[in-house]
This record gives structure tokens, sequence and C-alpha cells, in this order.
């Protein structure tokens, strides 16, 4: 089942890609991970790449290597593109080649809690530091600058009392398995259309904890 061509670019485990994964190969799903590529060599995403049979490719460390990018890109017809855990900014030729069709998930409600070296526990450590009550993903486009292009979808969790940065980490992280492959379906179906961009997609709170769990005292 071809559908859309999505690449995926990660640095790490690979959950999200993995979510990916799993969710093309429902037929109806209309979209296909045609290539994975890291900037590390020992990420865990190229290993869960592997044993889905989908092709595996690497750039530099420094993910700087703008004409080799967008060769694999190119070559593989990659139609979107998903940053699922890709810890580099993406080189300014391929963000113009694939304006609008480049998508990014981030472990909180953007646009606070991002921007360069927020990645990882720093996130949710800030996010409980600052005593908000509730945090979620945020799908993006992605521009020359971290954390900072459209708003696409959110998906909203609740911080809970006694939360650490890994059990807030972790709810999140579970969220973020629901939104990113929905946010491709959609893509699938209705192309960039289909995603309002100037009002983002809130998940559906039935699937998680309620937003007004996350108000309650
Ligand atoms: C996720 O929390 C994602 O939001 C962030 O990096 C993490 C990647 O996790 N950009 P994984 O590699 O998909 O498990």
């Amino acid at each position: 089942m071809p559908g859309l061509r999505v690449a995926v670019l990660a640095s790490g485990d690979g959950t999200n890609l993995q979510s990916l994964l799993d969710a093309a190969r429902d037929p109806k799903a209309g979209f296909t991970v045609s290539l994975v590529i890291s900037n590390r060599i020992t990420a865990g995403a190229l290993e869960r790449a592997a044993r889905a049979g989908v092709r595996t490719a690497t750039v530099a460390q420094d993910g700087d290597d703008a004409a080799r990018l967008l060769a694999l890109l190119q070559e593989c017809g990659a139609e979107l593109v998903v940053l699922a855990g890709y810890l580099k900014l993406v080189p300014s030729a391929v963000v113009s080649a694939y304006a609008g069709r480049i998508l990014n998930i981030h472990p909180a409600l953007l646009p606070a809690f991002g921007g360069a070296g927020m990645f990882g526990r720093r996130v949710h450590e800030a996010v409980l530091a600052s005593g908000a009550r509730v945090s979620g993903p945020t799908v993006h486009q992605v521009d020359e600058r971290f954390d900072q292009g459209t708003i696409v979808a959110q998906w909203p969790v609740p911080v809970k009392a006694g939360d650490t940065p890994e059990t807030l980490a972790a709810r999140v992280l579970e969220a973020e398995h629901h939104l990113l492959p929905a946010v491709v379906r959609a893509w699938a179906k209705g192309g960039a259309a289909s995603l309002s961009l100037a009002a983002p997609a809130f998940g559906p709170a039935s699937a998680l904890p309620a937003l007004s769990d996350a108000l309650a005292p």
C-alpha cells in the first residue's frame, strides 16, 4: 500500500517512528514510511526501520550535509518529511525544497518550552518548574529555527501532583504516539489543507486523560 511517501528523520530510540510504522500497516492509513534517516549510527530508530523492512540511511552527525539529505529525500520520492526525535536543525536548502512539508513533534505545548537546547528531560523539567498544569505534544511545521514553525496539532495531557520529569515524559510520549500518526493520516487523506493551520487540531480527549482531569485539583 504505497500512498503518501513519508521520510522520517530520527536521532534516538524511535518510538514515534514505531507509531508511524505500526499505523502504516493499516491499508486505510494512506501512507508508507519509505525511508528512515539518522545522524546517529547507533539510533534505535534505524533498528526499528530495519526490522520493518524500511530502507535506512545516515547523514553527518551534525546533520549539516544538505546535499546528501536532499538527494536521499528526492531519491525515495518523499512527499512529507517527519522529524521524530531528530535533534539537529534541518539545513535551510532542505527546508526550502520541502517548504511546508516538514513536520516535527515536540514534547510540550509550544510556543512555550521550545527552542534551542529544549529537548528530552529538560523540556519536562521546565514544565514542572513552571507550575503548568497541562503539557502535551505539539506537531508543527519546520523552518530554520528550533520549534518555531506553524503549529499543526496539539494534544493536552495533565501534569499531575508528584510528577517527575520521567513520569510526565512517559504520559506525553503516549500522547505523541497517538497524535503523530493521526496527523500523518490526515495529511495523507487531504494534504496539508486537511490540517487547519489557523486553528490547530486538538487530540480527542476521550482517548487519553481528558483536559478536565488536568484542570482538576
Ligand atoms: C519525543 O519526545 C519527541 O517529542 C522529541 O524527541 C522524543 C523522541 O522520542 N522530539 P522517540 O525517539 O520517538 O522515542
